[in-house]
């Protein structure tokens, strides 16, 4: 059993540089308190717009105990709520995704609008009000093309991310892309050991054989300093922004959130076996085929790679303690046609390859972890500096929270 007062001494007692005490990655009390005070507060990278692109189109998530729905609305408007009816409270939407002119409660088949007023309720009585009894909301914001929710009361301000998402994000018009594909795994792992891993290169070469055909794992790339530590980078950069392409390393203030723009190995454009395009339709307005990709991280939950042929998306929803699902989708031009534009093998058989070694990594990550012996060992200050980063961010973002309730209490 840990309290919240046990969680915040072993947060103030851990070795910087370090990975985490072992609570950390496999506790229930742990897991509750990152619910709590992470995943029920931030925002949270739900889905790409693209999935959800017509009226009536919804998908559903689960954030802890939370179940929620994203529906696009008849005025066009995504909006989130709280998937629980307003009579007795049953689940409404219990598919993963689906298309409906109407939210029907399967139970006694209340039905709401699109954007969560009750229109019908069967026999209520003559008291009985409908406008009081509406969807509950979920803050919703579309980001570019990335629809975000948030489950606290008062969400943080999303205007800083929005600003630099439309000039990071905007060239490659999320808007006009379709979902080509996308697939769903469970890592039996904490979902920390999976953002671990995605930070860091240092284990890509003895593990991502299709990968490293065209993915760079110099960590001055893809760590946590400026892509200008690299003169690869740096020229890419210079490139691209010469060309009107926002590409330089920014971190947000609180650095939970990032975006550079990098090159691939040699002449490769995508992450293709070969390095050619997958996709022979280039999207948005990027200027060349050789853009190589943006990154985007947000904490914490995602990551992604803004190409010139395609865009990856990454969700990450924990499950309990020592599981998490990691949702991949791949978006490509919405007149791109399978068959004859792109290949559906091709496009998504590298990063299909790239995700079943990354659970199989986290999972060995975290049997190992369970064990009596485990104690926290060094990250790589040269290889693991986005790890460094990400597990400082946790630490400072749960800290505030657990200290900002005992100054609460106290008051
Ligand atoms: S619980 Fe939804 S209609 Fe009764
Ligand atoms: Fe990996």
């Amino acid at each position: 059993m840990y309290s919240d007062a046990d969680i915040l001494s072993l947060l103030l007692g851990r070795r910087a540089g370090h990975s985490l005490p072992q609570a950390f990655y496999s506790d229930g009390d742990v897991f509750q308190a990152d619910m709590k005070n992470i995943w029920h507060k931030d925002w949270v990278f739900a889905v790409p717009s693209a999935e959800v692109p017509k009226s009536g189109n919804y998908v559903t998530l689960q954030i802890g105990a939370y179940s929620i729905i994203i529906v696009r609305g008849a005025d066009g408007v995504l909006r989130a709520f709280h998937n629980s009816c307003r009579h007795r409270g049953s689940r409404i939407c219990s598919a993963a995704k689906g298309s409906a002119p109407k939210l029907v409660c399967p139970y006694h088949q209340w039905t709401y609008e699109l954007d969560g007023k009750l229109l019908w309720a069967r026999e209520m009585g003559p008291e009985f009000k409908p406008e009081d009894h509406g969807l509950k909301t979920v803050h919703c914001v579309d980001v570019s093309g990335m629809v975000f929710i948030c489950l606290a009361k008062v969400a943080p301000d999303t205007r800083d991310l929005e600003q630099q998402a439309a000039r990071y994000l905007g060239p490659h018009d999320l808007s006009n892309l379709k979902v080509a594909h996308q697939s769903t795994i469970v890592e039996k792992a904490n979902w920390k050991l999976v953002l671990e891993n995605n930070r860091e290169c240092y284990h890509c070469s003895g593990s991502h054989p299709s990968l490293c055909r065209t993915f760079p794992d110099d960590p001055n790339l893809v760590g946590a300093d400026d892509a200008s530590s690299s003169n690869v980078g740096k020229a890419h950069v210079e490139r691209c922004e010469n060309a009107g392409l926002p590409s330089k390393y920014m971190i947000s203030e609180n650095e939970q959130w990032r975006f550079v723009r990098i090159p691939f190995l040699g002449d490769a454009v995508s992450y293709t076996m070969d390095g050619k395009a997958a996709v022979s339709k280039r999207i948005g307005s990027i200027p060349f085929d050789d853009a190589g990709t943006c990154l985007f991280f947000h904490y914490p939950n995602t990551w992604n790679h803004f190409l010139s042929d395609q865009v990856l998306t990454f969700r990450v929803l924990p499950i309990g303690p020592m599981e998490t699902e990691v949702t991949t989708t791949w978006l490509v031009h919405k007149d791109a046609q399978e068959g004859v534009d792109y290949d559906l093998n091709r496009l998504s058989e590298v990063w299909i390859h790239t995700n079943d070694e990354d659970r199989r990594i986290v999972e060995e990550n975290q049997i190992g972890i369970n064990s009596p012996a485990y104690e926290p060992g060094p990250y790589s200050p040269v290889q693991e500096s986005g790890v460094i980063q990400f597990i400082d961010w946790y630490a400072q973002s749960l800290e505030n929270a657990l200290i900002g309730r005992f100054r609460v209490a106290a008051e």
